[in-house]
């Protein structure tokens, strides 16, 4: 159980599906035989996706939504479970980021940042997964980061909404053990999607040199992974040792990552 075998005839719901990994997702979960709900602020290119999944023999609909908004989130978890009866998948990907000081960050923004990137997942969970739990079948898909799991400078507000999103899931998935319903956190590595705008790609040259410019194999990645009813995927592997390597000598990440910071910035 919690091994997603196939999408096909399932129905998903993936928010962020605009733009960059949601929208890949969402294009992939389509052509595996899902029937997607795409989430996300800006309706024309909702509905372009929903025309190339349309165009490719699948079904989508588009609802148009600002997650961080608890009326409007819990309103198209309503409107989705109307329209299709029921949801199996919820992939939890809408959010942004910034890179900037603690001391140089507007209040305002570090407060938006955690509504959308972790109160927005957690109002759509709370009004889908009932209906998980009730027929005994789901899978729940936390978009998180590798800054979920490891602090860095410079981007303390994003860190912390990352944190409290790999808490959430990690917690549930003990909760949810026996429900039926199945929890996947995965923090990826960078990756070259519209996230980065140029202020970030000013800001870390380096970081921005090697990142991956595919979503392609993350997508593959988490397909897997729900495949398998892994519980965490890291992505690449390596980024995860990370957390290993802090776990058991924290002076030497303290080191590392200042280190790797400020040859980031070169
Ligand atoms: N790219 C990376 O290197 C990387 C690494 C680790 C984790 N992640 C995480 O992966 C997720 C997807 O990022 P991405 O790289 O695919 O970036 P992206 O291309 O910028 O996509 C972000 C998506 O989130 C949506 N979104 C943002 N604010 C929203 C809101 N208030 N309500 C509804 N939708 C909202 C955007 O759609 P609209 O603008 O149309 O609303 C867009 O579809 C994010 O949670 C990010 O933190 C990314």
């Amino acid at each position: 159980m919690g091994k997603l075998v196939s999408a096909a005839g399932m129905n998903a719901l993936v928010t962020g599906a605009s733009s960059g990994i949601g929208r890949g997702l969402a294009l992939r979960l389509a052509h595996e035989g899902a029937r997607v709900a795409l989430v996300a602020r800006r309706v024309p290119e909702l509905e372009a996706v929903a025309e190339e999944i349309a165009r490719g023999g699948g079904e989508a609909r588009v609802l148009p939504c600002d997650v961080s908004d608890r009326a409007q989130a819990t309103g198209i978890a309503e409107q989705v479970l109307r329209e299709f009866g029921a949801v199996d998948i919820l992939v939890n990907n809408a959010g942004y980021g910034h890179h900037r000081t603690f001391l140089e960050w507007p209040l305002e923004d570090m407060e938006r940042m955690m509504r959308v990137n972790y109160f927005g997942a957690l109002y759509l969970t709370k009004a889908l997964l009932p209906q998980m739990v009730e027929r005994g079948r789901g899978w729940l898909v936390f978009l998180a980061s590798v800054a979920g799991k490891l602090a860095v400078p410079d981007e303390s507000a994003y860190v912390a909404s990352k944190f409290a999103l790999v808490g959430l899931g990690e917690s549930l998935s003990f909760e949810l053990e026996g429900a039926g319903v199945h929890v996947l956190n995965v923090c990826p590595g960078t990756i070259r999607t519209d996230f980065f705008d140029a202020e970030a790609l000013r800001r870390m040259p380096a970081v921005a040199r090697r990142m991956m410019t595919d979503p392609g194999p993350l997508i593959d990645a988490i397909m897997k992974a729900l495949r398998r009813g892994q519980h965490e995927l890291v992505f690449p592997r390596f980024v995860g040792l990370g957390s290993v390597v802090r776990a058991i000598a924290p002076g030497f990440m303290r080191w590392s990552v200042r280190r790797t910071v400020l040859a980031a910035h070169r």
